[in-house]
């Protein structure tokens, strides 16, 4: 707190007692003028009520009067008096630090037993998977969605199917999440111009099964040949290496419509995945992993069918 709010919250806080002193000195000590029915004079509902004169009851003033001692109390031990910290020298940071260390320690005690196994077995673990979904829906929903399908505007991918930019084996996880990840497809609109975008485009779609125009479909093979193999590979399968999505799949980063799919090759995408190694350890990045493997094979043991971003416009 500056020099400045500190003076301003103390002459506050002075401001404030003093009134309340000064109001509690008066009230125990004012003289109010009685007429000699010993009542104030003032009558109410015609007539019927007369406004009589009584003490402040004794428990009403010493009620008071601890409040206000205790006021003081509080105002010497804890912070409250503008920068003044309090003789105890408490302070919510260090009390919130407790309650994350406690907590550290619950999640602690559910996770040591089970720190050397496979991710399908913390899959299993419903205390670790409670633990992944809260701390998914924290840091993670924003982005991948509330049920981890992705988010194809924000070229978020989705989580739960068997298709990774970066690997889906437990280490490639763990690091796509520790280490952030950050794919650059760069733009080829000045390199292909209006007609070739197009036509690698339809080269494109035409790799998972959709219907293109023939003649497109040859011209823009060619150009896939000499300008897009490096990353995504002959066959169009990508590279985990790269971050390279598969575009021989149904299951598409950007969305799967032909527009979003030039709009890709013409302008580029940046896709920034970041690093959580400063905000969650590495068994908490674990119960996410653990969550998302829970999603992806329920109790039958069956994949997830319907996992793939589903285009939003
Ligand atoms: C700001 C948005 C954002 C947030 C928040 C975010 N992500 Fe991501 N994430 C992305 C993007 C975008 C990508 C794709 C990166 C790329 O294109 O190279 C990605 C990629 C990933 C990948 C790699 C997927 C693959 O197919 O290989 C994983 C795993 C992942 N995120 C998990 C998480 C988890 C777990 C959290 C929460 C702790 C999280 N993300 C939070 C945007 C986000
Ligand atoms: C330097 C490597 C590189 C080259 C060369 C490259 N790409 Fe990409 N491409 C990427 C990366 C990385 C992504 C993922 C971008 C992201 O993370 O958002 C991507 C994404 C895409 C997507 C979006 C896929 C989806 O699931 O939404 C398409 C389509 C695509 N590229 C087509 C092409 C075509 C066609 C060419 C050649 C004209 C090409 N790329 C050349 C790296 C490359």
């Amino acid at each position: 707190m500056s020099g400045f709010w500190s003076g301003w919250v103390k002459l506050l806080v002075v401001i404030n007692l003093g009134i309340t002193f000064f109001l509690f000195i008066m009230a125990l000590r004012i003289k109010i003028p009685t007429q000699a029915d010993g009542t104030t004079g003032h009558v109410w509902a015609h007539g019927v009520l007369r406004e009589g004169v009584r003490k402040l009851p004794l428990w009403w003033a010493l009620l008071s009067a601890a409040m206000f001692i205790a006021g003081f109390i509080y105002l010497t031990l804890y912070p409250g008096f503008g920068g003044f910290k309090g003789v105890l020298g408490w302070t919510s940071a260090e009390e919130l630090q407790r309650d994350v260390q406690a907590n550290n320690a619950k999640i602690e005690a559910v996770l040591q037993r089970h720190r050397g196994e496979s991710l399908e077995k913390w899959a299993g673990n419903t205390a670790a998977v409670e633990i992944g979904h809260r701390l998914y829906l924290d840091n993670c929903a924003a982005c991948h969605g509330g049920e981890a399908l992705g988010n194809p505007v924000l070229g978020a991918p989705n989580l739960i199917d068997d298709d990774w930019l970066y690997g889906g084996d437990l280490q490639s996880i763990l690091t796509s999440i520790l280490d952030g990840r950050n794919g650059v497809m760069p733009a080829w609109g000045t390199a292909l111009g209006r007609k070739g975008v197009n036509e690698v485009a339809a080269y494109v779609v035409s790799l998972s099964g959709v219907n293109a125009p023939a003649d497109w479909v040859a011209a823009g093979k060619t150009r896939y040949e000499t300008m897009c193999t490096a990353c995504h590979g002959i066959e169009g399968r990508g590279n985990s290496q790269l971050g390279a999505p598969n575009l021989t799949d149904r299951s598409w980063l950007h969305g799967d419509d032909f527009a979003r799919v030039t709009e890709t090759i013409r302008d580029g995408r940046t896709g920034v995945m970041p690093s959580w190694r400063e905000r969650l350890s590495e068994d908490e990045v674990r119960t996410i992993a653990a969550w998302l493997v829970a999603q992806r094979v329920p109790a039958g043991g069956r994949i997830h069918q319907n996992g793939h971003a589903k285009p939003t416009s």
